[in-house]
């Protein structure tokens, strides 16, 4: 192959690659709706709801999406009813118990957000055993934020930097996105370019708020217990039907316009 021809395919497969979300984030909602539609009790969706995980962490795999970041456990869930908490909980562990050696076979690597001091003990160690012994595995970057909330994270992020700036370390000055970034839980992570919601509701129920800020959104009604393969592949081909400006214009007008790239009036 002529070096001018293998540099058209390196390129027609970077084109196609940029097409593919490095980071994919998932509000997995609707577990106890589901349940309802079939008379069953809500914990019967939570149960059907963790089954699909593995296949949409295989899924994102193949698919070569670098980054996976699911919403298990929000600190407002602590409202719930203690029996539906503790059967969250329970299935969390069962979760973990049942997966760490399947992550890290596939060179998985696991992390967790949240607030760890709410998390019952017996899931926080295995949470932390997930996560050191997949802690140099260069796959898919799976994290899972478990009594997770983006307020209190940035509350936590910007009471870090004030205790900087009060003991002299930096200036009010120095303070910047990328320092507040560097401050969140998500600090190891890009942000997310595609966010994905099963089960009808259209809001972020305070996940990743500063993270998601230029995010593409996809909603969907089927239920997360629902949500297979066909469904994640669907949002990617949505997502990669996207023209994600950032504030700008759209990338076809940029190379067309010539008023545009030259500046003239
Ligand atoms: C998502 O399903 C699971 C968690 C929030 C833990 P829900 O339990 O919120 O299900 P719906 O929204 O009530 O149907
Ligand atoms: C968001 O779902 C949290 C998780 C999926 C873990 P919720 O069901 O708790 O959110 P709301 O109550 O509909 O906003
Ligand atoms: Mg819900």
């Amino acid at each position: 192959m002529t070096h001018c021809l293998q540099s058209v395919v390196e390129y027609m497969a970077f084109q196609q690659f940029s097409l593919i979300p490095a980071h994919v984030a998932v509000i997995m909602d609707g577990n106890g709706r589901w349940a309802q539609k079939k008379n069953r009790p809500r914990v019967f969706g939570h149960r059907n709801g963790a089954r699909r995980v593995r296949e949409l962490v295989e899924a994102a795999g193949e698919s070569h999406v670098k980054y996976l970041t699911l919403y298990a456990f929000s600190e407002e869930n602590w409202n719930r009813p203690q029996d539906e908490v503790n059967a969250l909980f329970k299935l969390l562990s069962q979760y973990l118990k049942s997966e760490i050696d399947h992550l890290h076979r596939n060179n998985v690597r696991l992390r967790g957000i949240g607030d760890r001091t709410k998390i019952p003990k017996s899931c926080l160690t295995l949470l932390e055993q997930g996560e050191s012994k997949t802690v140099l595995n260069d796959g898919l970057q799976l994290t899972l934020a478990l009594s997770y909330s983006a307020r209190s994270d940035m509350v936590s992020a910007l009471k870090h930097i004030a205790q900087k700036v009060r003991s002299g370390e930096i200036d009010e000055g120095d303070i910047c996105e990328s320092m507040i970034a560097n401050e969140l839980s998500t600090r190891e992570l890009p942000n997310p370019d595609l966010l994905i919601r099963t089960s009808g509701e259209q809001r972020l129920s305070n996940f990743l708020l500063w993270e998601l800020s230029y995010s593409e959104l996809y909603f969907t009604e089927k239920h997360w217990p629902d949500f297979c393969r066909k469904d994640f592949d669907l949002a990617l081909a949505s997502y990669a039907r996207r023209d994600r400006r950032f504030g700008t214009v759209a990338k076809n007008e940029l190379s067309t316009s010539p008023e545009l790239v030259q500046g003239s009036t």
